[in-house]
């Protein structure tokens, strides 16, 4: 079994990655101290897969187990949701001691987890994430949240699960896309902190789609460096900002195409190819751009922006990140595995919107 610490103090916990590990889910929460009624809030598409497998080991291990089923989709990421897991868990006199299983995807995940954070000012909280995305991303860290219709998870709290259990042989099941999108995240970590990892990513790019031992050692060392930023920046005053590298692109690219349109890891691959060639423009890396373009192509994932103007671009990257003066502020990569913090001007910004359509050949950007 591999393991990750996650170091909070007090609220520490392990993140344990090992094929099958579904079926240990029921001892290891027992022997977290856990017990009594434990509520898995999952979707009908993952409760059809591995609904069973974890009923069956929590049921083994002396607990009492309740299935809460959410509707499968980004829409169900909702407050209107979360209070018809609630109304189950008091109709079911679930107390303060009973806990909540969150098997799923980061929908399931966020949802779940916000759950768990409010439910009698907090239960205890265990995340068995199914999608790459939320093995290496969601489910570590305590970000909890539900959307409201006038943004992406504007209701939310920092909830620390109390383990993290992840079975890559779950990933077998999962559509190639999701594999892809996961992806983006995990080349992420590499750019951001570790270029060792990176060039990892880059030797072995064609055995990252399957669920070999490749993949098991990226989710490993993608929770490890998620771990250890979180570890020093749980409530994103700092250094967890560096998280959001191509984020700032790709939450505009996901809003203007149309939530639905690119998975949220496309636009971060898109994000991210943007944010290496602007880090070029601004005194940064200029060797990580063609790297990180030339992986994301042989991974499969988009490295283009779509046609978009530019000041719709820059009017959406306003509205996602705090302005001040004019100034949005983006994660900017000094070297491969290095970043920085750096507030950019609306004009700078114009000029390499302006120039991107041009650069790519693509329809890309329009001035
Ligand atoms: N909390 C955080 O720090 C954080 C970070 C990144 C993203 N997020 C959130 O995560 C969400 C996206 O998560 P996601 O990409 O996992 O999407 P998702 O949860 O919607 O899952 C994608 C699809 O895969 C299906 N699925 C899940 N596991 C499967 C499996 N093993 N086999 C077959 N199908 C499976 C789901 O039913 C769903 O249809 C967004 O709401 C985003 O805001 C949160």
């Amino acid at each position: 079994m591999r393991t990750v610490r996650v170091e909070l103090g007090e609220r520490s916990y392990d993140i344990s990655i090992e094929r099958g590990i579904l079926k240990e889910a029921g001892p290891m929460m027992k022997a977290l101290g856990l017990k009594g009624s434990a509520a898995i809030v999952t979707n009908p598409t993952v409760a059809a897969l591995y609904g069973n497998t974890v009923v069956k080991s929590l049921e083994a291990a002396g607990f009492k187990t309740s299935v809460i089923i959410v509707p499968d989709g980004e829409e169900y990421k909702s407050l209107e949701e979360a209070g018809k897991v609630f109304d189950s868990l008091i109709e079911g006199r679930f107390e303060r001691t009973s806990p909540i299983v969150a098997l799923g995807g980061g929908v399931i995940g966020d949802l779940a987890g916000f759950v768990a954070a409010t439910y009698l000012r907090g239960v205890p909280f265990i995340q068995v994430p199914t999608t790459l995305l939320s093995q290496v991303d969601s489910s570590v860290g305590g970000k909890t949240a539900v959307n409201h219709p006038r943004g992406k998870n504007l209701i939310g709290a920092f909830y620390q699960p109390r383990a993290v259990f992840i079975d890559p042989d779950v990933l077998k099941t999962l559509e190639e896309r999701e594999v892809r999108a996961g992806l983006a995240e995990v080349i992420k970590y590499g750019v951001i902190w570790d270029s060792s990892f990176f060039a990892f990513l880059e030797e072995n790019a064609a055995r990252l789609l399957e669920p070999g031992e490749e993949i098991i050692k990226a989710i490993e060392k993608s929770c490890a460096i998620k771990a250890e930023v979180v570890g020093k920046d749980e409530r994103e005053e700092g250094l967890r900002a560096i998280l959001n590298f191509g984020h700032t692109f790709g939450h505009a690219i996901e809003a203007l195409s149309g939530y639905g349109t690119f998975r949220h890891g496309e636009a971060v691959a898109i994000g991210m190819a943007m944010a290496a060639e602007l880090s070029a423009k601004l005194g940064g890396s200029k060797e990580c751009a063609p790297r990180i373009t030339a992986l994301l192509k042989r991974l499969g994932m988009p490295s283009e922006p779509p046609s978009i103007s530019v000041g719709s671009f820059l009017d959406a990257m306003k509205l996602d990140k705090k302005v001040s003066s004019g100034r949005i502020r983006f994660v900017l990569a000094s070297k491969m595995g290095e970043v920085f913090l750096k507030e950019v001007c609306e004009d700078v910004l114009k000029e390499f919107l302006s120039g991107q359509g041009r650069q790519t050949g693509s329809s890309g950007v329009l001035p």
